[in-house]
């Protein structure tokens, strides 16, 4: 994918000159899958998110991480084709923000997030709320659409343990459980792109655990599409994870190879706070300097 200058203000006119007509990125052998140049978000005076530059290629495991209101959810908006940037360009896909129809480019990138969560109707069984993700790519044929629909959202539950509960009320579940029927749901349209903003958040420890150790062979299968994970706690990092960035006040602190991101200096300095950190067997912790 072609770059664009950082702190360009979107133009698609000027974006067709810099990409070549019509929008057809260059590929090279690992695709990019996210390209962010200079995007800034800004609402009324505060600004969300501060010329962001990140690129993403097919196959990497991201690890997001920062404060509270660092702007990780909002980073998450724009990668998934829900928020425009109000400056800079996101390539997403090798497609351009603002140059594409969202609604073709969504299905593509699986998100999974409270907020989407929260919209879920009460009594939508568990098997209805995984299906329904592929209603956006549907619509021809689509009887037989639908079979294979329901085919692959119970595989795709049977795969994260949840097959038992597929007529269950997803309302009725647990905490660790909910979680697992939206990934698998964020699955559904065989994305190229996974986002997952905070899946640990609220889950006991067995839950937590149960989940690292899912998104851990999640991660590890070949198969599986680029995955971008926010989180607060270190300890929720998924051993092969391959790469990190963390954030502060809208700003990258510092992205890379998972290795060089994660270390005291940086993790100190995102959250503002000395920190002692550890890596036992790819399980990363954080406890502050005494
Ligand atoms: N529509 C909005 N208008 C103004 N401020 C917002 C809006 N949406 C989010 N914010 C603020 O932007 C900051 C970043 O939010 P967010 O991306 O959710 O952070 P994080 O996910 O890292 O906690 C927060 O301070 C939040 O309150
Ligand atoms: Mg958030």
């Amino acid at each position: 994918m072609a770059l664009v200058k950082r702190g360009d203000t979107f133009d698609p006119g000027r974006v067709r000159l810099a990409l070549g007509a019509p929008f057809s990125l260059v590929s090279t052998a690992m695709n990019d899958v996210l390209e962010l140049a200079g995007v800034s978000v800004v609402r009324g005076s505060k600004t969300l998110l501060d010329g962001v530059d990140w690129q993403v290629k097919e196959g990497e495991r991201w690890v997001i991480m920062g404060p509270n209101g660092a702007g990780k959810t909002t980073l998450l908006q724009i990668a998934g084709a829900r928020m425009h940037p109000t400056r800079g360009v996101a390539g997403i896909l090798d497609e351009v923000m603002g140059a594409v129809d969202v609604f073709e480019l969504r299905p593509r990138i699986g998100l999974a997030s409270a907020s989407l969560a929260a919209q879920i109707p009460e009594h939508e069984t568990v098997l209805n709320v995984v299906v329904t993700a592929s209603y956006g790519v549907t619509g021809r044929w689509r009887e037989q659409y639908e079979k294979l629909d329901v085919r692959r959202a119970f595989h795709l539950l049977d795969a994260w343990g949840m097959s038992t509960f597929m007529n269950r009320p997803f309302a009725t579940l647990s905490e660790g459980e909910r979680k697992r029927v939206q990934i698998a749901r964020a699955l559904m349209t065989d994305p190229e792109l996974l986002l997952l903003d905070e899946p640990a958040a609220g889950l006991d420890l067995a839950g937590r655990e149960d989940l690292i150790r899912r998104l851990s062979e999640l991660a590890a299968d070949e198969e599986s599409p680029a995955i971008v994970l926010v989180t607060h706690h270190l300890e929720e990092v998924p051993p092969g994870f391959t790469h990190a960035m963390l954030m502060r006040d809208g700003g990258v602190v510092s992205a890379g190879a998972i290795a060089d991101v994660l270390v005291e200096e940086h993790l100190s300095n995102a959250f503002d706070l000395p920190l002692e950190v550890t890596n036992r067997d790819g399980r990363y912790s954080a406890v502050a300097r005494t």
